[in-house]
């Protein structure tokens, strides 16, 4: 029998409760248990991202859903301005660049972030400008909290990207005076991949129009009537919502309660800093600056990465590949988000210390894990 433990960067470990929440049967998205659940799940995540004056929207679909539903707030020839540390920052490339719009570009190199002297510097007005929280093709995390203060002066809409950071790092949507931020159900939230959730400004709702560059699905000036009626306990239709995820996702907002938004950040700093210090103790090289670590992503340095990787996933632990290209076959990312803790640190410190003997790494019994106690141990975690 094999038990494995997913250290991915999404879809990641599922807790149980979460899981089996899901498991409803024969309930249509127009019965009161679906509609009481999408309302839960909707306040939840307003809840998670400390913004109760925003509006929430729960759409079918992923990430990258949420990304592209910002056109909703754009029109011909606007101006955008992305800031970008890695492969998902240049998602928005890919996807700005796929209509007419004006688009400007600040890139970092792997494992850093864009200065904020460098966005002080810009003269120019945006529509909008996107940033990324948590990149997680480096696990490098971005001060959403400085940036926007930087980028109130120069766009009219900000949106930070809070796929990889959301319920692992701290957002505060609302003081942060950030228009727009956004996750997938399958990332820190801990809960199956299916649905994309945003929670946008009073003041940018009020901005959504039927004249706009998005599409018929992305379209959140329509999005928005639905979600109206879900908060005032009405059902309604634009396409069919992800009834099972919607479940799951109610169950895990409750247990996010029941631990704390400020609890649960904490204990995915724990994970992260046990992880981390479990590599530092086998010698292995951190992706991301000492200024740039996140909660919820490590990328690792490693010579052989999908000996790695398949040595680990022998041992019942699954992580990801690298996708940066600059570093392409060159290192491996591992997620600590969603519902794992500090058991879960020690047996993935463990395996990896067992896969590098196996690869010839000259490396003692403990060595890494020694170093992840004494983490724990000095701070009497
Ligand atoms: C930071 C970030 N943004 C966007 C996406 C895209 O999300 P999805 O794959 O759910 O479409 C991801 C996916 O990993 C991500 O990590």
């Amino acid at each position: 029998m094999s038990r494995r433990l997913l250290m991915h960067v999404g879809p990641v470990t599922i807790d149980n409760d979460v899981l089996s929440a899901g498991l409803v049967n024969n309930a249509g998205f127009a019965s009161p248990e679906f509609v009481e659940a999408m309302k839960y799940a909707l306040n939840g995540f307003l809840y998670t991202v400390k913004s109760g004056n925003y509006m929430p929207f729960i759409l079918p679909g992923s990430g990258t859903l949420a990304m592209e539903s910002m056109t909703s707030f754009l029109k011909p020839n606007d101006s955008v301005l992305i800031i970008s540390n890695g492969v998902f920052g240049d998602r928005w490339k890919n996807i700005f660049s796929r209509y007419n719009l004006n688009i400007d570009y600040l890139k970092a190199p792997p494992g850093r972030a864009v200065s904020l002297n460098e966005i002080e510097n810009i003269k120019k007005h945006y529509r909008m400008a996107v940033m990324t929280h948590v990149e997680t093709s480096t696990g490098v995390r971005f001060d959403v909290k400085s940036a926007a203060g930087i980028l109130r002066n120069i766009s009219d809409i900000i949106v930070a990207d809070g796929v990889a950071s959301i319920s692992g790092e701290n957002m505060e949507a609302d003081k942060w005076d950030v228009d727009v931020v956004f996750t997938a159900s399958q990332k820190a939230l801990g809960a199956p991949p299916g649905a994309a959730l945003l929670a946008i400004s009073p003041e940018a709702v009020s901005e959504l129009n039927d004249v706009s560059l998005s599409g018929f699905y992305n379209n959140l000036y329509a999005w928005k009537d639905i979600m109206t009626s879900i908060l005032d306990n009405k059902s309604a239709y634009y396409t069919t919502p992800p009834v099972h995820i919607v479940f799951s996702l109610a169950r895990a907002f409750e247990l996010i309660k029941k631990e704390g938004i400020d609890e649960r950040i904490k204990r995915h700093y724990i994970v992260a800093e046990s992880i981390r210090s479990g590599i530092d103790g086998l010698g292995l090289e951190i992706v991301a600056g000492d200024d740039y670590k996140s909660n919820t992503v490590t990328a690792v340095m490693i010579d052989n990465p999908s000996e790695f990787i398949s040595g680990l996933y022998s041992k019942n632990i699954e992580i990801a590949s690298g996708v940066v290209p600059e570093l392409k076959d060159r290192y491996v990312r591992i997620g600590h988000m969603g519902w794992l803790n500090i058991n879960d640190a020690a047996a993935t410190v463990s395996a990896m210390e067992r896969v590098l003997h196996e690869m010839k790494y000259n490396i003692s019994p403990g060595q890494g894990l020694k170093r992840m106690q004494e983490f724990l141990f000095n701070n009497n975690y």
